[in-house]
């Protein structure tokens, strides 16, 4: 908190906070508490999402005055083949730059060593079994590489790491020290069967360097996920941008295996999570802030929310490596608007504008008390208002999140929101709407004509449920606002209680 200030007061213009811990109430959450003070002074405040997806509700840092980030896979990938001896063929992921492999005996647990050997635990595997062969290791124990310094010890030539079943498609690419692949969830099934069912196993692994052809963006299964257990009013994460694979400054002083047997010294290294993801956008906020010198951080963020896209490079719906439904579609609750596009953030037609006191009121309407919100309003003599029906839902957001009894029956929320106008003028803005399952949407005014720059209108937007009980947990729609070329989009998110 002491940085945070240190860091407003020496007069920065954005904060990238790739740190963060449990949600709690804003009240309870002291990147919460420093960001605001950061905020009112106009700073921008990005923040990672966390990496503990992906489970509902686990993400960090979700007070709306932050960017919250969420992290993807991009187009390009670090793939390995690995070519068992009856002719199956799996693709994995490695930073391992060395030549391919010959096909070598494959062992696997028993025939890898004693007990544990199928963890590769230190001290497991027999020399005299492993030596000069590739070992098939279950991880989870160690860390990714470090797996592969027990194999290096014993003798091995060469590793198979593979998933479990909870850790699913998600393969991240390792500086392995030796000959070495991650595997997914499904070619780690057929490997096991394979290696305890042939007669003499045996494998190549071929390194396959960078390539550019991955559908990208695909949401990474350890970005946290919402809803928002903090603010359920507001859909968190924001935005996702690339955090898987991701070139990155490195000390020297630390191997990129982070192993001390390594001696390697390296100054950029390959490495993934929300951390990486969240400096993307506190980069394209800086982009935006040279641009627009007197754009608020609400406005910026609101910027890079509205242009957000969420179909991927082949045209389709961004998928969710995590999903288990059919449709692997990801879902605002994994990638809040979508992903970042700088270029047109740089031009968003309209923005969806917050001031520190209207968090203020936001904080009121969650009954937040007193010295509650003294926290967040020191410096400025604010107390709520006494009479004024307050709803989190009314807070200026530039996306909507709806909750629902399960047994709503025509039970109808109204939201309020005002936008202003930073495009053209005059121009005209129509709105569209694909209604999320379950419930009506309705908009009024359902165009709105801005004759000036700067200008502000309102509209009001009201959801209806239409009829419970339901089975589903939650259901996704849009509001978009359309005028020329600029398309000012949100999602609805509705959750089901
Ligand atoms: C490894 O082999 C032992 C002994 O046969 C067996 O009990 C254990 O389930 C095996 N472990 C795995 C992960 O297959
Ligand atoms: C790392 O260790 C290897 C083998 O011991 C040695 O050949 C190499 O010179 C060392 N590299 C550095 C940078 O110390
Ligand atoms: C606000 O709530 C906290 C936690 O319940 C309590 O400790 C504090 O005294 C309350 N403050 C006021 C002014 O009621
Ligand atoms: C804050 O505002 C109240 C009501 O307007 C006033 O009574 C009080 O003196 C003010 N306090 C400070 C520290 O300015
Ligand atoms: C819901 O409201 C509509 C319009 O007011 C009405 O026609 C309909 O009968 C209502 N449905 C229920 C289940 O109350
Ligand atoms: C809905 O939530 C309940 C309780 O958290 C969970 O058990 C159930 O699997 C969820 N259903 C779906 C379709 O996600
Ligand atoms: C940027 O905006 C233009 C004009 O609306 C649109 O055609 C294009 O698809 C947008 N880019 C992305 C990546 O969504």
């Amino acid at each position: 908190m002491a940085a945070i200030d240190s860091a407003v007061a020496d007069g920065v213009d954005i904060l990238s906070l790739s740190l963060g811990g449990r949600s709690n109430p804003y009240y309870r959450d002291n990147i919460a508490i420093a960001s605001f003070g950061a905020i009112q002074h106009g700073v921008f405040v990005s923040c990672a999402a966390g990496n503990s997806g992906p489970s509902r509700s686990s993400l960090s840092n979700a007070a709306p005055w932050i960017m919250t980030v969420a992290a993807s896979y991009n187009d390009r990938s670090f793939p390995t083949a690995v070519k068992l001896g009856d002719g199956q063929i799996f693709e994995g992921s490695s930073l391992y730059s060395g030549k391919k492999t010959k096909q070598l005996p494959l062992v696997y647990n028993r025939t890898a060593g004693s007990q544990g050997a199928a963890y590769c635990f230190e001290g497991s595997l027999v020399k005299k079994l492993v030596k000069g062969k590739i070992v098939v290791c279950e991880g989870g124990i160690y860390s990714r590489t470090g797996v592969g310094e027990k194999v290096k010890k014993a003798g091995g030539a060469g590793m198979l790491l593979l998933n479990s079943e909870d850790e699913g498609e998600e393969i991240l690419a390792d500086a392995h020290i030796l000959p070495a692949t991650s595997l997914g969830a499904s070619a780690a099934k057929a490997i096991r069967k394979y290696v305890g069912s042939a007669k003499e196993p045996s494998a190549l692994i071929v390194f396959q360097g960078t390539v550019y052809v991955n559908t990208a963006p695909v949401m990474a299964a350890f970005s946290s996920r919402g809803p928002n257990s903090a603010g359920p009013d507001v859909i968190k994460p924001d935005v996702t941008a690339p955090g898987v694979d991701i070139l990155a400054a490195w000390p020297p002083n630390i191997s990129p295996s982070m192993l001390k047997s390594d001696n390697r010294s390296v100054l950029f290294n390959i490495i993934s999570g929300t951390s990486m993801s969240c400096p993307h956008v506190s980069g394209l906020a800086s982009l935006l802030k040279s641009v627009h010198r007197d754009w608020s951080p609400a406005a910026i963020k609101s910027a890079l929310m509205t242009t957000a896209y969420t179909l991927n490079n082949k045209g389709a719906a961004v998928a969710d490596i995590a999903s288990t439904s059919t449709s692997k579609s990801a879902t605002p609750f994994a990638f809040g608007s979508g992903h970042v596009d700088p270029e047109n953030a740089s031009d968003p037609g309209l923005v969806y504008d917050i001031t520190a006191e209207d968090y203020l009121f936001y904080l009121c309407s969650l009954s937040y008390n007193s010295s509650q919100i003294a926290l967040f309003s020191s410096g400025v003599n604010f107390t709520c208002p006494k009479n004024a029906v307050l709803q989190p839902g009314d807070l200026n957001y530039p996306s909507f999140s709806v909750l629902f009894s399960k047994y709503a029956r025509n039970m109808s929320v109204t939201y309020k929101r005002t936008v202003k106008n930073v495009g053209k003028i005059p121009s005209t803005y129509a709105v569209q709407v694909k209604e999320p399952t379950g419930v009506s949407v309705t908009v009024e005014p359902r165009s709105l004509t801005f004759k000036k720059m700067g200008e502000k209108l309102s509209y009001k937007v009201s959801f209806v449920a239409l009829g419970g009980p339901t089975l589903i947990n939650s259901s996704f729609g849009t509001l978009t606002w359309v005028s020329g070329k600029y398309r000012v989009g949100s999602p609805i998110a509705v959750t089901w209680l």
